[in-house]
């Protein structure tokens, strides 16, 4: 049996199978961060900076991975991040996707910049969906979409905070990364070709045509006013904002950095998680993504503070290398590596785990 015969492992040979069979560009799409790519890098190696205390002679026996966030159930402490244009990884996109996450238990959070649309996806599965926004300038737009999307039985909104415009992303400017015909982000408003920063690649330059540069703390109650279902900002990374998100009464923040793709140089989430949690101080939950490619990061994570995480390319790994199998697999090898690890580390539920089962990494 040759490897490319075997399925893959772990996250990482899912990410190996991705880079073999998508378009170069679109897989450095999907792959890069901005700048030098310092703050991509270090969202990984910060999670691998704590160690486990493990508890011996627990009497484990059965372990449950379930646990609730914002009212959805979930069979694992995994959500599907918010990722733009899934049909770059598979021709059913994000419909894929959210077969997937309802065949394994968890919430598929829809990006306002997907490529099928919520009514398409809505369609195509079952189970729990929240949907992200990017506000564009014009207010109509969001509050249209809020009411499709309610209709759809969407069950929260993520409001993403750390994008009033596109991180620059070099990789993208070096490929002049263009979307292929017949990919488009379904939910935003058509391109004009002749609009926007012509320094820019063509991607950069209509998304930042589609945000509300000066976005504030309005928004929060604008968005209160427009839907009853709970709100979550997504890229806080300060106990500041922590403490005014409170404030405003969001029902949850996710520690954040967009994957690295905004602002290079930003603190690595798993450093900022635990200001964010204490600034918190059970107001709110607090999720968190970025880097995370292992069980064993998953329990970093909830030791520290986390009610759950979110992972954004593992996914579109599992969507490239083999469709709407491949992502639910992905899901399905962190969900397995956490209940081992839980199994290992002497913790039954996700009640137990706690700040005692890590340490930082002294080596
Ligand atoms: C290709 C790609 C597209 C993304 N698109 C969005 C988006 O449309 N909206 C959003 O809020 N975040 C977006 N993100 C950020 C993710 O939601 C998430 O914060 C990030 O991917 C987590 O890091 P990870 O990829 O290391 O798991 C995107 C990330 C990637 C990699």
């Amino acid at each position: 049996m040759g490897a490319e015969d075997r399925l893959p492992v772990n996250v990482a040979e899912y990410e190996a199978r991705a880079r073999a069979r998508m378009d170069p560009a679109s897989f450095d799409y999907y792959a890069g961060g901005a700048g030098d790519e310092r703050t991509l890098s270090e969202n990984v190696l910060a999670w691998r900076r704590w160690n486990l205390r493990p508890r011996v002679l627990a009497g484990v026996g059965a372990v449950s991975t379930a646990t609730d966030v914002l009212g959805s159930r979930l069979a694992f402490p995994v959500i599907v991040a918010p990722t733009a244009l899934h049909r770059l990884a598979c021709d059913d996109g994000e419909c894929a996707t959210a077969r997937a996450c309802s065949a394994v238990g968890t919430v598929h959070v829809v990006s306002t910049v997907a490529s099928r649309t919520l009514e398409d996806i809505a369609a195509s599965a079952d189970g729990p969906r929240w949907l992200q926004l990017y506000v564009p300038r014009e207010r109509e737009h969001t509050r249209a979409l809020i009411r499709r999307a309610e209709a759809c039985g969407v069950s929260a909104f993520v409001l993403t905070v750390d994008t009033p415009r596109l991180g620059r992303r070099e990789r993208d400017l070096r490929n002049d990364f263009q979307l292929p015909a017949g990919v488009e982000p379904v939910h935003f408003p058509p391109l004009d070709p002749a609009a926007g920063d012509p320094a820019l690649g063509h991607f950069a330059r209509y998304a930042n045509l589609n945000l509300d540069p000066a976005l504030d703390w309005s928004i929060v109650a604008w968005l209160r006013a427009e839907t009853r279902l709970p709100l979550v900002l997504k890229g806080v990374l300060t106990a500041e904002d922590a403490r005014l998100a409170a404030e405003h009464g969001v029902d949850a923040v996710v520690v954040s950095n967009h994957g690295g793709r905004q602002l290079d140089g930003v603190v690595p989430t798993a450093v900022a998680l635990p200001e964010v949690v204490a600034a918190a101080s059970d107001r709110m939950a607090v999720l968190v993504d970025g880097g995370i490619r292992r069980g064993v990061d998953v329990l970093v994570a909830l030791a520290l503070g986390a009610t759950a995480v979110m992972v954004g390319r593992p996914v579109l790994w599992g969507l490239a290398a083999d469709g709407e199998q491949g992502a639910r697999r992905v899901l399905e090898l962190l969900r397995d590596e956490i209940e081992h690890a839980m199994a290992l580390s002497g913790k039954r539920s996700i009640a137990e785990i706690g700040l005692d089962l890590v340490q930082p990494a002294r080596v």
